[in-house]
């Protein structure tokens, strides 16, 4: 089947006047007297493809009408005014019909409703440009890297380590219920890794161990969590980009962050102007204006201590209190990315009691080097520190977590051999994508969601 993107047929001034091929699904349709008019969309384009039908020479057009049916389209693409290009159409094949009762009739769908049908909301001008600025984030981010030494690693997503210790990792394991263990150990033993396995919420651990040999790395894959979240911005299963850099100390690692963010935007920026525009006007009025205002100035850099004092300070009632020591709430974070600065800020130097064992501890004792990036909207896009890299301060805080030590036998070794100060972060995928198109809801920034107690 010799077709051509539709998206060419735009681009490509050079197809005009020639004989094309087009294949789709029918978006909008309209039939007068003597011409019949087809919207048609492969998916390459946000825009669809006109395609005109002389009902004379055609005969009866019915069966090409009703919407999502698939057609195979031949014609001469002409010159429009009013569409840029369309066809002519000389001959037409239903490659597939589509009865009446498919849901994506002409009356625009709610979010919601298509939520219940991920299967087709995809072809939906919403989900056509989102999924296409997805893929162009994808590829910036890869780019960014690689431009710059980076080596792209793939960390297990089966793992035996629990990277945040937050407890939220799922299960991984073979044996189904069964009351004939006495003992987790037991049980455990039995299993198919002779140990207690899950899997991974973040890549790190290993990420670290490579840029101790790479200097630095970077990950691109699937985190997961068994978080019981029920929230707009949590989902079970993210994909997660975590670079680890060698020889990199916390206003370093906040640099590259800071820079690779900007590059991606730009990138987006360049590359789908059609896709922000439709999310400018029907998502995020303004959204060009704030993501060019991102790439043009400066990002907040903001200590944790100041963040709580600008808390108490505000004028407003907070749900929940504000005192030096507390995690910072979606209200808080929001009040001050949303409404104190408006744009992206970097909390810095958190208290390490609230934060994972791995992460530098300053010289106040109180504090560790970690930072998160909130931006207005979305709140917590990368989790970022710099590592302990000393063995004793590493252990001392890992004994007073009562972790374990043997998971992490490996991590704990690497603050033996030729241990260096290094940084990394963790940027969660689907929320940057949030943050770039406007879109309120994780679960519309993925292809299929799995959140509490849903999954298909
Ligand atoms: O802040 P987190 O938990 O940090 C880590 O996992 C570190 N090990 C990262 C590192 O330093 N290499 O997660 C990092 C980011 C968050 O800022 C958020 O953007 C995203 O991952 N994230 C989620 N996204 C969607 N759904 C969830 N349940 C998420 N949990 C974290
Ligand atoms: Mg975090």
């Amino acid at each position: 089947m010799k077709h051509i993107d539709i998206v060419s047929l735009y681009n490509d001034p050079a197809y005009i006047g020639q004989e094309v091929t087009v294949c789709g699904w029918v978006r909008t349709s309209r039939d007068s007297k003597t011409v019949a008019f087809i919207e048609l969309n492969d998916g390459t384009s946000l825009k669809h493809l006109q395609i005109v039908l002389d009902k004379e020479a055609l005969g009866d057009v019915g069966a090409y009408m009703p919407l999502g049916t698939s057609l195979k389209v031949e014609g001469v693409l002409v010159a429009s005014e009013r569409n840029g290009v369309e066809v002519n159409a000389s001959a037409i094949q239903v490659l597939g019909a589509c009865p009446g009762e498919y849901p994506l009739q002409k009356k625009r769908c709610t979010l919601e409703f298509l939520r219940t049908i991920p299967h087709l909301r995809v072809r939906t001008n919403t989900f056509n440009a989102i999924f296409r600025v997805r893929s162009v984030m994808a590829a910036a981010i890869h780019r960014y890297f690689q431009e710059r030494h980076y080596v792209y690693v793939n960390t297990p997503l089966i793992t035996a380590s629990d990277c945040e210790g937050a407890g939220e990792m799922f299960k991984v394991t073979t044996i189904g219920w069964s009351d004939q263990y006495k003992t987790a150990e037991e049980y455990y033993a039995d299993d198919f890794f002779g140990r207690r396995a899950g899997l991974s919420v973040s890549g790190q651990l290993e990420g670290e161990m490579a840029a101790m040999a790479f200097g630095k790395i970077y990950t691109f894959g699937p985190s997961f969590r068994a978080e019981n979240s029920i929230t707009p911005r949590h989902v079970a299963e993210f994909w997660h980009v975590e670079p680890e850099v060698a020889f990199a100390e916390l206003p370093d690692i906040i640099e590259i962050a800071t820079e690779m963010i900007k590059y991606i935007i730009s990138d987006v920026m360049e590359k789908c102007p059609a896709e922000l525009e439709f999310f400018d006007k029907f998502f995020e009025k303004g959204l060009i204006e704030k993501l060019q205002g991102v790439v043009d100035s400066d990002f907040v850099v903001l200590d944790y201590t100041d963040a709580i004092e600008l808390l108490k300070k505000a004028d407003v009632e907070f749900k929940y209190p504000v005192d030096w020591g507390c995690d910072l709430q979606t209200e808080h974070e929001r009040y001050i990315t949303e409404v104190i600065y408006k744009k992206p800020v970097f909390v810095t130097n958190y208290p390490k009691d609230i934060k994972s064992f791995y992460m530098k501890q300053n010289p106040d004792g109180k504090t560790v080097a970690a930072t998160d990036l909130l931006v207005p909207g979305v709140g917590e896009i990368i989790g970022c520190s710099e590592r302990e890299a000393d063995l004793d301060k590493l252990l001392a805080a890992m004994e007073a977590r009562g972790m374990g030590l043997e998971e992490y036998q490996d991590y704990i070794d690497l603050r033996r051999f030729g241990s260096v100060p290094h940084s990394g972060f963790g940027l969660g995928f689907e929320r940057i994508l949030m943050y770039v198109t406007g879109v309120a809801n994780i679960r519309d920034a993925q292809l299929f969601p799995r959140t509490v107690g849903s999954i298909r």
